[in-house]
């Protein structure tokens, strides 16, 4: 017999309520919600593809039961920019052809936000630790990074910590 819990959270900056297993994941949750930007990839927390904002937080929401989501603030690629108003590091991969087959590409915007909302011009070595845990398997992540450096010149008004 399974194990039902009534959640509550802040999903996309609206007050959302969901009856959940006590082992359903929170990608899970995600995608049978329709928000299926939250990719399925590994499952087991090494690819980075199903990464969301969880309180400020990048969390891979494959090895993250629903449950846990109870009380806090998320946010999936549906919530982050808008059709002609993209957030600039989404305006930058489109510049500068970033995107190839696009499945790893919501993980890894979800992680450069919550990187930038805590560090705006990071270090080499801090952006190293922040983005590891995301894969591309299409793009050899040189243009991911002429979009991130562009990111954060445009972003902080001066010329980037981490140099290349
Ligand atoms: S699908 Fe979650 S880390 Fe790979
Ligand atoms: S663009 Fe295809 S895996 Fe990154």
């Amino acid at each position: 017999m399974s194990i039902e819990k009534t959640i509550r959270l802040t999903l996309n900056g609206e007050a959302r309520e969901f009856d959940v297993t006590a082992a359903e994941s929170l990608l899970d949750l995600l995608r049978r919600s329709g928000l299926t930007g939250t990719k399925r990839g590994c499952e087991d927390g090494a690819c980075g593809s199903c990464t969301v904002i969880m309180d400020g937080l990048a969390v891979n929401s494959c090895i993250t039961f629903a449950f846990q989501a109870h009380d806090r603030e998320v946010w999936t690629i549906e919530g982050i920019g808008e059709y002609g108003n993209p957030h600039p590091f989404q305006k930058a991969m489109v510049e500068r052809a970033g995107v190839q087959c696009g499945f790893c590409i919501p993980g890894i915007v979800l992680a450069v936000k919550a990187m930038l909302d805590e560090i705006p011009n990071p270090s080499g070595g801090e952006i190293l630790e922040h983005l590891d845990g995301n894969y591309c398997r299409c793009t050899g992540y040189e243009k991911i990074e002429d979009a991130l450096h562009e990111t954060i010149a445009e972003t902080v008004g001066e010329e980037p910590l981490w140099t290349r």
